[in-house]
């Protein structure tokens, strides 16, 4: 996912022993929703876009219920006053948040940027969001930022190296993050662990959770010739606190054909199959529908965002047979 300029209290722990197909449970300072997250995986959320504040902020009460919580991106709150925190401590009064960095360079070769860390620990502290996430990637080196999430070979030396920051990050904001699984172009020959294996090495080291982009599964699959439906049966179910779904666009030059991760359509059928399937298996765990570019109207992206929570609600009432026949007969 490229970044874009605008697409932008006290701790405790932040999971508990959960049973097998269980989400984590996701802790924070505000009792609601840890009930509403532990009791009901069904959240269903969509990215914070400034041009829908006000539509937010403005909907009837039932339908600003619609989006059960929203995510936004950490570094665009990191200024300390203005129009973006006004508009967002209002949102934030009505509504449950997850903040998610994308720049804090986890798997950069050298040491974390203290500022950020702490720049990030004062929006945590500011918003008490329920769920924080970061990504397998690295963005920066010697202080010179990049504009994209760029990738790390799977080998032990940079696991090593992503658990010692994700050990200081999680020390250093004083709660649990999940760690996003990238969108891969390609694959390095220096890799050696199989990703699923590299998260899972990741949890056991860290005590970190996951965040499950499904649609970065299926966009890596394609470019790298992986298989999308044996990652989902490998991941480590019980450390997904989260999922996100987004849409692809599929570049194509010289005969060669690469989807990209752009976040600038909804959901492709195959996307929600994953989804569906994933769901079926795993059960229902909050989920984000992402939407950086050509951003619709605020109701589209509700729209996209309940169809996840007709899935997770399908499978909660033993119906999730029929729903995943359904999607899968779409691709
Ligand atoms: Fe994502």
């Amino acid at each position: 996912m490229p970044l874009s300029p605008q697409t932008s209290p006290s701790q405790t722990p932040l999971t508990t022993a959960s049973t097998p197909g269980t989400p984590p449970l996701i802790a924070g300072s505000q009792g609601q929703v840890i009930e509403k997250a532990s009791g009901q995986s069904a959240l269903a959320g969509v990215s914070l876009k400034p041009q829908h504040y006000k539509d937010v902020l403005g909907a009837s009460p039932r339908a600003a219920q619609a989006a059960d919580f929203f995510e936004v991106h950490a570094e665009n709150y990191f200024g300390q006053g203005g129009a973006p925190h006004r508009y967002l401590t209002a949102i934030r009064a009505h509504h449950a948040l997850s903040i998610h960095g994308v720049g804090l360079s986890l798997g950069g070769a050298g040491p974390l940027s203290q500022g950020h860390l702490a720049r990030l620990r004062a929006l945590i502290d500011r918003y008490e969001p329920m769920l924080v996430s970061e990504h397998l990637a690295w963005c920066s080196h010697d202080g010179v930022y990049f504009n994209d999430l760029l990738p790390v070979p799977l080998t032990e030396e940079a696991l090593e190296t992503v658990a010692l920051h994700v050990d200081q990050t999680q020390a250093a904001l004083g709660r649990q993050i999940l760690i996003e699984n990238p969108s891969n172009y390609l694959a390095f020959a220096d890799s050696v662990i199989p990703e699923a294996e590299f998260l899972s090495a990741l949890v056991q080291r860290t005590g970190c959770g996951l965040l499950l982009d499904i649609n970065n599964v299926a966009v890596s699959a394609f470019n790298v010739g992986s298989d999308a439906q044996a990652y989902l049966q490998a991941v480590d179910h019980q450390a997904v606190g989260e999922i996100h779904l987004a849409g692809h666009a599929v570049d194509e030059r010289g005969g060669q054909r690469l989807k990209i991760d752009d976040h600038g359509s909804a959901p492709s059928d195959e996307v929600w199959a994953l989804y569906a399937s994933y769901v079926a298996m795993a059960g229902g765990r909050p989920t984000l529908v992402e939407w950086d570019k050509d951003v619709p109207d605020h109701a589209v992206l509700v729209r996209e965002a309940g169809k996840a929570r007709a899935i997770m609600r399908a499978q909660a009432s033993g119906q999730v047979d029929l729903m995943t026949r359904s999607h899968a007969a779409t691709v």
